[in-house]
């Protein structure tokens, strides 16, 4: 039985060494150890022994079995110690490779400046007029009857305003006062909004204009509402958009649905008054168009002008966009080039 016994270890050891992977190690494990195995067939025959024998021979097959344990052991470590540095290998990750670069989304110019404005004459008091209230496909009605602007206002003509082809009288807004309009007719004073949105006048496209721009307009309604109120709001948002140190001035001027009408300059942001290509020598920017709004304009939305008043204005957002930033040519805003985007 001894030699029995040394002679399934030397078989064991011999598959052992020729072993190749944790697989093979296992086969061997079930072929030699486990309860069907070869060393547990020989243990069986132990009952036919002499006391002194089993002693013996049970001893030598404990020792074979923990020596093939040990180098089974053994074996095992080393293969999944060279499995697990091929995988590593394989799985190698080249951490000083420079990364895929994600470029970052930035917000417009125009978004911010927009932003910007309605922050600052929120802070004011006035509220963002609902989109209804404010569409881009407009009627004349709205766009120039009810501003007072008469059949024949050359700001009418096909060369400045894009007419459609939806039905007679529906165009592209050429202003966003129309947005007065639609407030009034839905709301009683007092009313104090501001509407941003874009515009549309068939231009000839250069760097000072496109056939599209941003404006927002506002609106201040109440009773007792006088052209120093006017002057009091703008000449505080202007102080506070432009910075406090720059002087401004009001102009008189003529719009169709404001009585008495401004325009608003603020100190050239460029030279500071001594006169440059920018102000065209003038020392003087116009950023804002204003005035008391018209009773005509008034008793047209029902509102007694007897009882109540108030001032309307409207600023172009590129205007303001590229005074802040100087930036000379408006079409740079609609490019699309991340170049010029990125610098925001
Ligand atoms: N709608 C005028 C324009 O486009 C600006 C304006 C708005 C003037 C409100 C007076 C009051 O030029």
């Amino acid at each position: 039985m001894k030699a029995q016994l040394e002679n399934i270890y030397s078989l064991a050891a011999a598959d052992i060494e020729k072993a190749n992977c944790i697989n093979d190690l296992d086969e061997i494990r079930a072929k030699y150890l486990s309860r069907k195995g070869e060393f547990n067939e020989i243990k069986k025959n132990l009952k036919n022994l002499s006391d002194e024998d089993k002693r013996i021979i049970g001893s030598l097959a404990n020792e074979i079995t923990k020596k093939l344990e040990t180098s089974l052991q053994e074996k095992h470590d080393k293969f999944y110690k060279e499995e697990l540095n091929q995988k590593l290998q394989k799985e190698r990750l080249d951490i000083t490779l420079p990364g895929k670069y994600i470029p970052r989304g930035k917000v417009h110019p125009l978004t911010s400046t927009t932003n910007e404005i309605v922050s600052i004459l929120q802070s004011l008091g006035f509220s963002v007029v609902e989109s209804k209230d404010s569409p881009e496909v407009e009627t004349e009605y709205f766009n120039f009857d009810m501003l007072n602007i008469p059949q024949d206002h050359p700001a009418r003509d096909v060369q400045d305003t894009f007419f459609t082809t939806v039905a007679k009288n529906v165009v592209l807004r050429s202003q966003t006062s129309g947005a007065q309009i639609h407030v009034m007719e839905n709301q009683k004073p007092p009313i104090r909004v501001i509407s941003p949105g874009r515009v549309y006048r068939n231009e000839n496209i250069n760097a000072r204009k496109n056939n599209f721009f941003h404006q927002i307009e506002g609106l201040y309604i109440d009773k007792n509402i006088t052209f120093g109120d006017l002057k009091g709001v703008l000449n505080e948002f202007i102080r506070i958009y432009f910075g406090s140190s720059r002087p401004t001035r009001f102009r008189s001027s003529f719009f169709p649905f404001t009585e008495p009408s401004a325009e608003v300059d603020v100190q050239c942001i460029m030279c500071g008054g001594k006169g440059c290509k920018t102000c065209s020598g003038t020392g003087w920017l116009e950023v804002l168009g204003a005035g008391m709004v018209d009773p005509n304009v008034l008793r047209g939305v029902g509102i007694d002008p007897e009882i109540y008043s108030g001032f309307a204005f409207g600023m172009g957002v590129e205007r303001f966009a590229m005074l802040k930033y100087a930036i000379d040519d408006i079409r740079l805003f609609f490019n699309d080039d991340v170049r010029f985007l990125k610098q925001f």
